[in-house]
Protein backbone atom coordinates (compact mmCIF):
# COMPACT_ATOMS: atom_id res chain seq x y z
CA UNK A 1 0.00 0.00 0.00
CA UNK A 2 2.89 2.62 0.75
CA UNK A 3 4.90 2.49 -2.44
CA UNK A 4 8.50 2.08 -1.79
CA UNK A 5 11.32 5.35 -1.95
CA UNK A 6 14.60 4.85 -3.01
CA UNK A 7 16.58 8.15 -2.94
CA UNK A 8 20.46 8.98 -3.45
CA UNK A 9 22.24 10.78 -0.94
CA UNK A 10 24.95 12.21 -2.79
CA UNK A 11 26.59 14.14 -0.40
CA UNK A 12 29.43 16.60 -1.13
CA UNK A 13 30.46 14.26 -4.32
CA UNK A 14 30.14 14.64 -7.93
CA UNK A 15 30.97 18.02 -10.14
CA UNK A 16 27.76 19.00 -12.18
CA UNK A 17 29.80 17.20 -14.92
CA UNK A 18 30.11 14.20 -13.11
CA UNK A 19 26.83 14.07 -11.81
CA UNK A 20 24.97 14.26 -15.30
CA UNK A 21 27.37 11.63 -16.06
CA UNK A 22 26.42 9.16 -13.39
CA UNK A 23 22.59 10.01 -14.02
CA UNK A 24 22.96 9.64 -17.52
CA UNK A 25 24.75 5.65 -16.55
CA UNK A 26 21.47 5.60 -14.14
CA UNK A 27 18.54 6.31 -16.56
CA UNK A 28 18.11 3.09 -18.65
CA UNK A 29 19.08 1.25 -15.81
CA UNK A 30 16.34 2.25 -13.78
CA UNK A 31 13.75 3.10 -16.45
CA UNK A 32 11.11 0.06 -15.18
CA UNK A 33 11.53 0.67 -11.67
CA UNK A 34 8.19 -0.34 -8.97
CA UNK A 35 9.51 2.24 -7.05
CA UNK A 36 9.80 5.87 -6.25
CA UNK A 37 13.57 6.95 -7.51
CA UNK A 38 15.27 10.38 -6.39
CA UNK A 39 18.71 11.56 -6.36
CA UNK A 40 19.62 14.28 -3.71
CA UNK A 41 22.61 16.05 -5.16
CA UNK A 42 24.82 19.38 -4.21
CA UNK A 43 22.99 22.57 -4.94
CA UNK A 44 25.40 23.63 -7.46
CA UNK A 45 24.88 20.44 -9.57
CA UNK A 46 21.12 21.24 -9.68
CA UNK A 47 20.69 23.27 -12.50
CA UNK A 48 22.48 20.60 -14.64
CA UNK A 49 21.20 17.79 -13.41
CA UNK A 50 17.48 18.58 -13.81
CA UNK A 51 18.20 19.38 -17.51
CA UNK A 52 19.63 15.54 -17.51
CA UNK A 53 16.62 13.98 -15.86
CA UNK A 54 13.84 16.13 -17.76
CA UNK A 55 11.97 12.78 -19.27
CA UNK A 56 12.86 10.37 -16.88
CA UNK A 57 11.61 8.62 -13.87
CA UNK A 58 14.64 9.71 -11.62
CA UNK A 59 12.75 12.60 -9.70
CA UNK A 60 15.37 15.31 -8.45
CA UNK A 61 16.12 16.00 -4.92
CA UNK A 62 18.35 18.54 -2.62
CA UNK A 63 20.17 18.25 1.00
CA UNK A 64 18.77 21.11 2.37
CA UNK A 65 16.43 24.06 2.29
CA UNK A 66 16.48 27.67 4.69
CA UNK A 67 13.33 28.08 6.33
CA UNK A 68 13.09 32.28 5.47
CA UNK A 69 11.86 32.60 1.63
CA UNK A 70 14.55 35.57 1.02
CA UNK A 71 16.77 38.11 2.80
CA UNK A 72 20.25 38.16 4.21
CA UNK A 73 20.93 34.50 5.15
CA UNK A 74 24.55 34.57 2.78
CA UNK A 75 25.06 30.90 1.41
CA UNK A 76 21.73 29.32 2.01
CA UNK A 77 19.51 28.34 -0.34
CA UNK A 78 15.52 28.86 -0.36
CA UNK A 79 12.47 26.92 -1.27
CA UNK A 80 11.43 28.78 -4.24
CA UNK A 81 15.19 28.77 -5.83
CA UNK A 82 14.67 24.61 -5.58
CA UNK A 83 11.65 24.94 -7.11
CA UNK A 84 12.51 26.91 -9.99
CA UNK A 85 14.90 23.77 -11.44
CA UNK A 86 12.19 21.03 -11.00
CA UNK A 87 13.33 19.90 -7.42
CA UNK A 88 10.71 17.93 -5.66
CA UNK A 89 12.18 16.52 -2.44
CA UNK A 90 14.49 18.03 -0.02
CA UNK A 91 16.81 15.80 2.85
CA UNK A 92 16.50 17.80 6.30
CA UNK A 93 18.39 17.10 9.19
CA UNK A 94 20.69 14.75 8.17
CA UNK A 95 22.78 13.43 10.95
CA UNK A 96 25.71 15.21 9.47
CA UNK A 97 24.06 18.50 9.47
CA UNK A 98 22.99 18.32 12.90
CA UNK A 99 26.90 17.05 13.87
CA UNK A 100 28.73 19.29 12.08
CA UNK A 101 26.66 22.25 11.11
CA UNK A 102 24.97 22.70 14.26
CA UNK A 103 21.44 21.43 13.15
CA UNK A 104 18.86 21.09 15.72
CA UNK A 105 15.18 19.72 16.09
CA UNK A 106 14.35 23.45 16.13
CA UNK A 107 15.62 24.39 13.00
CA UNK A 108 14.57 20.96 11.56
CA UNK A 109 11.38 21.83 12.37
CA UNK A 110 11.52 25.32 10.80
CA UNK A 111 12.86 23.71 7.22
CA UNK A 112 10.38 21.17 7.05
CA UNK A 113 7.63 22.91 7.40
CA UNK A 114 8.86 25.70 5.23
CA UNK A 115 9.25 22.63 2.10
CA UNK A 116 6.12 21.70 2.79
CA UNK A 117 4.66 25.55 2.29
CA UNK A 118 6.36 25.87 -0.66
CA UNK A 119 5.47 22.07 -2.01
CA UNK A 120 8.42 20.32 -1.80
CA UNK A 121 8.06 16.79 0.27
CA UNK A 122 10.83 16.93 3.06
CA UNK A 123 13.18 13.78 3.36
CA UNK A 124 13.33 14.00 7.26
CA UNK A 125 16.03 12.35 8.67
CA UNK A 126 16.46 10.90 12.42
CA UNK A 127 18.61 8.48 14.66
CA UNK A 128 20.44 7.60 17.14
CA UNK A 129 24.16 7.66 17.91
CA UNK A 130 26.30 4.22 18.70
CA UNK A 131 26.13 5.80 22.60
CA UNK A 132 22.49 6.22 22.48
CA UNK A 133 21.68 3.04 21.24
CA UNK A 134 24.06 1.29 23.81
CA UNK A 135 22.85 3.04 27.00
CA UNK A 136 19.34 1.82 25.92
CA UNK A 137 18.04 5.82 24.62
CA UNK A 138 17.31 4.82 20.76
CA UNK A 139 13.21 5.21 21.59
CA UNK A 140 13.52 8.47 24.11
CA UNK A 141 15.69 9.96 21.46
CA UNK A 142 13.68 8.80 18.40
CA UNK A 143 10.50 9.97 20.14
CA UNK A 144 12.20 13.65 20.55
CA UNK A 145 13.15 14.00 17.20
CA UNK A 146 9.29 13.19 15.90
CA UNK A 147 7.81 15.43 18.70
CA UNK A 148 10.57 18.58 17.99
CA UNK A 149 11.19 17.97 14.74
CA UNK A 150 7.68 17.29 12.92
CA UNK A 151 5.90 19.59 15.32
CA UNK A 152 2.78 21.11 13.26
CA UNK A 153 2.79 19.22 10.57
CA UNK A 154 -0.71 18.82 9.59
CA UNK A 155 -0.54 15.61 8.08
CA UNK A 156 2.59 13.35 8.67
CA UNK A 157 2.22 11.29 5.09
CA UNK A 158 2.97 14.25 3.17
CA UNK A 159 7.01 14.23 4.25
CA UNK A 160 9.19 11.11 4.28
CA UNK A 161 11.17 9.90 7.10
CA UNK A 162 14.33 8.25 6.79
CA UNK A 163 15.59 6.23 10.00
CA UNK A 164 19.43 6.89 9.92
CA UNK A 165 20.99 5.25 13.09
CA UNK A 166 24.55 7.11 13.05
CA UNK A 167 26.55 4.12 13.73
CA UNK A 168 25.68 2.59 10.72
CA UNK A 169 26.25 5.38 7.98
CA UNK A 170 29.51 5.22 5.98
CA UNK A 171 30.81 2.18 8.66
CA UNK A 172 29.97 -0.69 6.61
CA UNK A 173 27.97 -1.43 9.32
CA UNK A 174 24.40 -2.20 8.20
CA UNK A 175 21.52 -2.39 11.26
CA UNK A 176 20.00 -5.84 10.90
CA UNK A 177 17.08 -6.22 9.27
CA UNK A 178 14.95 -7.18 12.12
CA UNK A 179 16.78 -3.82 13.78
CA UNK A 180 15.75 -1.67 11.30
CA UNK A 181 12.47 -2.79 10.77
CA UNK A 182 11.69 -3.15 14.74
CA UNK A 183 13.10 0.87 15.04
CA UNK A 184 10.86 1.90 12.32
CA UNK A 185 7.67 0.16 13.57
CA UNK A 186 8.52 2.16 16.67
CA UNK A 187 8.87 5.21 14.61
CA UNK A 188 5.54 5.04 13.14
CA UNK A 189 3.71 4.04 16.55
CA UNK A 190 5.15 7.25 17.48
CA UNK A 191 3.76 9.13 14.55
CA UNK A 192 0.21 7.46 15.69
CA UNK A 193 0.40 8.53 18.97
CA UNK A 194 1.76 11.63 17.83
CA UNK A 195 -0.05 12.76 14.54
CA UNK A 196 -3.00 10.62 13.60
CA UNK A 197 -3.00 6.92 12.77
CA UNK A 198 -4.33 7.10 9.94
CA UNK A 199 -1.50 9.45 8.59
CA UNK A 200 1.22 7.33 10.04
CA UNK A 201 0.18 3.87 8.10
CA UNK A 202 0.48 6.14 5.41
CA UNK A 203 3.83 7.94 5.61
CA UNK A 204 6.75 6.49 4.12
CA UNK A 205 9.88 5.54 6.31
CA UNK A 206 12.86 4.58 4.69
CA UNK A 207 16.17 3.13 6.11
CA UNK A 208 19.70 4.58 5.85
CA UNK A 209 23.10 3.54 6.75
CA UNK A 210 25.27 1.06 4.57
CA UNK A 211 22.47 0.15 2.35
CA UNK A 212 23.93 -1.46 -0.87
CA UNK A 213 23.12 -3.95 -3.76
CA UNK A 214 23.70 -7.08 -1.28
CA UNK A 215 21.77 -6.30 1.82
CA UNK A 216 18.68 -3.94 0.33
CA UNK A 217 16.57 -7.13 -0.86
CA UNK A 218 16.38 -8.38 3.05
CA UNK A 219 15.85 -5.02 4.22
CA UNK A 220 13.38 -4.10 1.38
CA UNK A 221 11.15 -7.04 2.63
CA UNK A 222 10.80 -5.63 5.90
CA UNK A 223 6.87 -4.67 6.62
CA UNK A 224 7.57 -1.32 8.10
CA UNK A 225 10.88 -0.55 5.89
CA UNK A 226 9.31 1.48 2.90
CA UNK A 227 12.60 2.54 0.84
CA UNK A 228 15.72 3.52 1.77
CA UNK A 229 18.11 6.39 1.66
CA UNK A 230 21.74 5.77 -0.16
CA UNK A 231 24.95 7.45 0.61
CA UNK A 232 27.97 5.73 -0.74
CA UNK A 233 26.13 3.33 -2.92
CA UNK A 234 24.72 5.86 -4.70
CA UNK A 235 27.58 7.08 -6.35
CA UNK A 236 28.04 4.41 -8.92
CA UNK A 237 25.19 3.90 -11.42
CA UNK A 238 25.54 -0.32 -11.08
CA UNK A 239 25.53 -0.04 -7.21
CA UNK A 240 22.22 2.34 -7.24
CA UNK A 241 20.10 1.03 -10.04
CA UNK A 242 20.61 -2.83 -8.07
CA UNK A 243 19.00 -0.99 -5.08
CA UNK A 244 16.38 0.59 -7.24
CA UNK A 245 15.39 -2.67 -8.79
CA UNK A 246 15.86 -4.48 -5.47
CA UNK A 247 12.12 -6.24 -6.64
CA UNK A 248 13.99 -8.05 -9.90
P1 LIG B 1 25.89 5.39 3.53
O1 LIG B 1 24.91 4.68 2.63
O2 LIG B 1 27.14 5.83 2.83
O3 LIG B 1 26.12 4.66 4.80
O4 LIG B 1 25.16 6.78 3.93
C1 LIG B 1 23.88 6.75 4.40
C2 LIG B 1 23.37 8.14 4.48
O5 LIG B 1 23.81 8.92 5.31
C3 LIG B 1 22.35 8.54 3.52
O6 LIG B 1 21.82 9.78 3.85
Amino acid sequence: MRRPIIAGNWKMNNTASAGVALVEALKPLVKDANCDVAVCVPAIDIPAVAEALKGSNVALGAQNVHFEAKGAFTGEISADMLKEYGVKYVIIGHSERRQYFGETDETVNKRTLAALNAGLIPIVCIGESLEERETGKTEAVLETQIKEGMKGIDDISKIVIAYEPIWAIGTGRTATAEQANETIAFIRKTCAEVFCPKCAEKVRIQYGGSMNAGNCKELMAMPEIDGGLIGGASLKAPDFSAIVNFDK
